[in-house]
């Protein structure tokens, strides 16, 4: 009934809507999109870019004769310039179902870096053959479209290989370099320490190795997302992390990084995200990270790190909701402050030498929803009430952990006993050890909430919803001419 009303109620302002799209579309027609001209070099260029992408086998300039004009390249954007239309944005691969996609033997053009006005560049899934000729990025050129420039990403291209040229350095009105699971290799050059106005450097899933470069954490102090996984990098982080300070996202996890973590990452006020997973940082906690007040997510496991969780002051990081400390060596008990971290959801510390009873305050955590306490030393009395365990079902874990045991008030449903921990003594009615026997550890990470690894570029779709709705309103006008 709502919902007959509202419709009808809106009927008249969608006609007066539309009636408005067609007075616009009148006046503006008097000036048709495409009278603007292209220079013939420009449009020239832009073929050949595309065509080495596509291949042959499309004829590009009979297919688009006017490319900012009324046939749009999908993925290619054109801005006017003292009234000339010059290509601002390329977007190739297969993001939509008739968008361009590259041949098996795309390529390079050298015309790319005729493109002054190039604005944003962003290649997708396009060199994927692994077993052709490999590709390399152009190590020339790119200096020529330094003065536009603004995002640079090639993503999904398993047949992209070679280093990060040098000449991106000069790139220097970079925003954003996205270089997310090619097969690059090498160091990351020190000329990249030049993109002072860099916000977003994300490098993940390629074959980098070296160390970080203290140079590039000393001068991107704008940088609001550094994503790094997955890759090869060695040595200690640089105590130059500490200028980074408007940093949101780190993401070093799947490194073969070492040392100590810097107490100058406690200066990176804004951060929401340090994951630091399988790695190699050892030397326990520093005591600065109590000072990330923003910290959302902590991910250390898989680390030789050791040290313990006492000394930490846990409750200055109230907003924290993710602690991934699985397999990190840590010793000593486990504080009552970690019950203080009121929005906690996902709290992992399985699999190391913590010794003592378990805080009875954890299961009062209103939004915990996974707990892992599996591969301890734990003793003494598990005392969570009935509906924690029911609630939690196999996201609490603890068994591994032989002097413990579990009491409770009620008979709790066989089902729902923790698995692998035997009810106390004085009081065990029956013997659930083996209650529940499909339970393991291989379920253990499926329903955990970390956020995957970053850099995933919302522009990108952005770009093609708004081409989206173009589509649609042109439509809706054409059919209302009809
Ligand atoms: C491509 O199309 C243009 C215009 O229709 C035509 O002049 C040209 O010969 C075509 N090229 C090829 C290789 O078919
Ligand atoms: C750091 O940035 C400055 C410009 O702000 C530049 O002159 C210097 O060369 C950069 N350092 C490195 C190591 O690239
Ligand atoms: C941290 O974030 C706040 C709020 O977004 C912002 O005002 C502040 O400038 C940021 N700090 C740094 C060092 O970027
Ligand atoms: C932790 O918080 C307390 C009170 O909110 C504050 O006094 C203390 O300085 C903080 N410690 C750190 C290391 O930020
Ligand atoms: C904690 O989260 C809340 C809500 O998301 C936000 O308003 C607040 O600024 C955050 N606190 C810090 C220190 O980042
Ligand atoms: C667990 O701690 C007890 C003492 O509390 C000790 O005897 C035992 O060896 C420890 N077991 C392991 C596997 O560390
Ligand atoms: C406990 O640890 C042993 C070896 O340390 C392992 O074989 C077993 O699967 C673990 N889990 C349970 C539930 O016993
Ligand atoms: C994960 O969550 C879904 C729905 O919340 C549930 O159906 C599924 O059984 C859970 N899987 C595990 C392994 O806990």
């Amino acid at each position: 009934m709502r919902n007959f009303i509202s419709t009808k109620a809106l009927l008249p302002l969608l006609l007066l809507l539309h009636l408005q799209f067609l007075f616009l579309y009148h006046v503006c027609s008097d000036t048709p999109v495409s009278s603007a001209p292209m220079e013939k070099a420009e449009q020239e260029a832009l073929y050949m870019v595309i065509q080495g992408f596509v291949g042959e086998g499309w004829n590009v300039s009979g297919l688009y004769p006017d490319p900012c004009g009324w046939t749009m390249i999908q993925g290619v954007s054109c801005d006017l310039f003292d009234n000339f239309w010059y290509i601002t944005d390329i977007n190739i691969g297969p993001v939509l179902e008739n968008s361009l996609e590259c041949s098996p033997d795309a390529k390079f053009t050298p015309q790319l870096f005729e493109l002054k006005h190039l604005k944003s560049l962003s290649i997708f899934n396009c060199f994927t053959s692994t077993s052709h000729q490999p590709t390399t990025i152009s190590s020339q050129n790119w200096d020529k479209l330094a003065k536009n420039l603004e995002t640079l990403e090639f993503r999904s291209n398993q047949g992209l290989n070679g280093e990060i040229p040098s000449i991106f350095g000069q790139l220097t009105n970079l925003n954003s370099l996205v270089l997310v699971d090619n097969a690059l290799t090498g160091v990351i050059p020190q000329e990249l320490s030049n993109l002072v106005h860099i916000k977003r450097l994300v490098l993940s899933g390629n074959q980098f190795s070296g160390s970080i470069p203290p140079s590039l954490t000393t001068n991107l102090t704008e940088l609001l997302i550094m994503d790094l996984s997955r890759n090869s990098f060695t040595g200690a982080l640089p105590a130059s992390f500490g200028y980074l300070t408007s940093l949101i996202k780190l993401d070093l996890s799947h490194n073969i990084l070492n040392g100590r973590l810097p107490n100058e990452l406690g200066k990176l006020q804004n951060l929401t995200l340090l994951d630091l997973k399988d790695n190699l940082v050892s030397h326990g906690l520093p005591q600065s990270l109590q000072n990330l007040v923003s910290l959302q997510d902590l991910l250390l496991s898989n680390n030789p790190l050791g040290g313990d969780l006492v000394s930490f002051s846990w409750e200055n990081l109230s907003n924290l909701t993710t602690l991934d400390l699985s397999n990190t060596g840590i010793t000593g008990s486990i504080p009552g402050t970690i019950a203080g971290l009121r929005r906690l959801r996902y709290l992992a510390l399985d699999n190391n030498h913590l010794t003592g009873n378990v805080p009875q305050k954890l299961a009062s955590l209103p939004w915990l929803n996974t707990l892992y306490l599996n591969g301890n030393n734990l003793t003494g009395i598990l005392e969570f009430p009935d509906d924690f365990y029911k609630r939690m079902g196999r996201r609490f874990a603890s068994w591994n952990n032989t002097n413990l045991c579990y009491s409770t008030v009620e008979t709790l449903s066989v089902g729902h006993a923790p698995y692998g921990v035997q009810q106390c003594k004085h009081e065990q009615h029956v013997n659930v050890l083996s209650s529940n026997p499909n339970v393991g550890d291989g379920d253990k990470d499926q329903n955990s909430s970390i956020m995957a690894s970053l850099g995933f570029s919302s522009s990108f779709h952005e770009f093609w919803w708004v081409v989206l709705v173009q589509e649609v309103v042109v439509f809706t006008i054409l059919i209302l001419m009809l």
